[in-house]
């Protein structure tokens, strides 16, 4: 079998363009325009890189972007100063801080900090609450992207057998707490599982979010599921010249792909979702801010 590719590049597009269009009605229809704000603080050159990427695609989609960037040493009283300011901002319905942040800095606290309406991540502890007890929430931005790929190629993804592999609080425990939602079965896998391979065996669908590249081969596989592939790996590319480099996955794409149904690749499948879920998180802040009805399709 080979595998149906989940062109994350193009349904990221659509999403935008979804936005896009709910964006020009509200601004139209009740003279709000939607605002993010990204607070960055330091000068990690990937950081950098997606900050700036953020605010051109939110600019793109018609919103307004406040970009704050902060010099690496900036007290946690400065920041929370500035979150506090950023809370009381009526133009502004989503907050996000880049993760992660310099040592001094307590994340939890500073995260917790944000007002969890504006709290587009979906990092903030009552959003957490609120998704695991299944009520409504702001969900954080690459397992909604993920979820919103599943649905559109599965339809329902009732009784389905899913394996989440990783347990972090940004990918793998809320995206196991959406697939249960969706009313999946639902196993989260990690470093101390025992016989991985043959739990991953059982899945119809397997998300792979352990940062390890290539770790999931083919024969992990159950032929005909679907593989969302949320690692983003880089390592050396000899092959590509000396000192070269390539992006990967968690999965070893050409083994799984000649064994799943469907499969997401790196780069384009679940990188570019990720983007396209925080703005539709942000106009969905937005319209939940000012009472109007919530962007059909892009919210979990
Ligand atoms: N750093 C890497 N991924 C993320 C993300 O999804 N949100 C934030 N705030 N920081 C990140």
């Amino acid at each position: 079998m080979t595998a149906t590719v989940i062109d994350g590049k193009a349904f990221a597009a659509k999403v935008r363009g979804q936005v896009a269009e709910h964006v020009t009605r509200i601004k139209e229809e009740n003279g709000i325009t939607p605002g993010l704000a990204v607070v960055l603080v330091g000068e990690d050159p990937a950081s950098q890189v997606y900050v700036r990427s953020k605010g051109k695609m939110t600019v793109e989609c018609g919103m307004n972007s406040f970009e704050h960037k902060l010099d690496v040493d900036t007290s946690e009283e400065d920041l929370l100063a500035l979150l506090d300011k950023l809370n009381a901002d009526p133009a502004v319905h989503g907050i996000l801080v880049q993760l992660p942040l310099p040592g001094h800095l307590n994340e939890d606290l500073v995260i917790n900090r944000i007002d969890p309406a504006k709290d587009v991540d979906g990092f903030h502890i009552s959003n957490v609450g609120l998704l695991s007890t299944g009520q409504k929430s702001m969900v954080p931005c690459t397992p909604l992207g993920c979820l919103m790929m599943l649905r559109d190629h599965h339809g329902s993804l009732s009784g389905l057998n899913a394996v989440v592999v990783g347990r972090s609080n940004i990918v793998g425990k809320p995206m196991a707490n959406l697939l249960l939602r969706d009313s999946c079965t639902v196993t989260i896998a990690h470093s101390r599982t025992k016989d991985i391979q043959e739990v991953c065996k059982q899945a119809d669908i397997v998300v792979a979010a352990v940062g390890r590249a290539e770790m999931v081969t083919g024969d992990w596989i159950k032929p005909g599921a679907t593989v969302i592939d949320v690692g983003i790996n880089r390592i050396d590319a000899p092959e590509k010249g000396e000192g070269k480099t390539r992006l990967v996955g968690d999965c070893d794409y050409a083994s799984c792909a000649e064994v799943a149904g469907a499969i997401t690749p790196v780069p384009g499948g679940v990188g570019p979702m990720t983007i396209a879920c925080l703005l539709a998180n942000t106009l969905t802040a937005c319209c939940r801010a000012n009472g109007l009805s919530e962007p059909e399709g892009l919210t979990a």
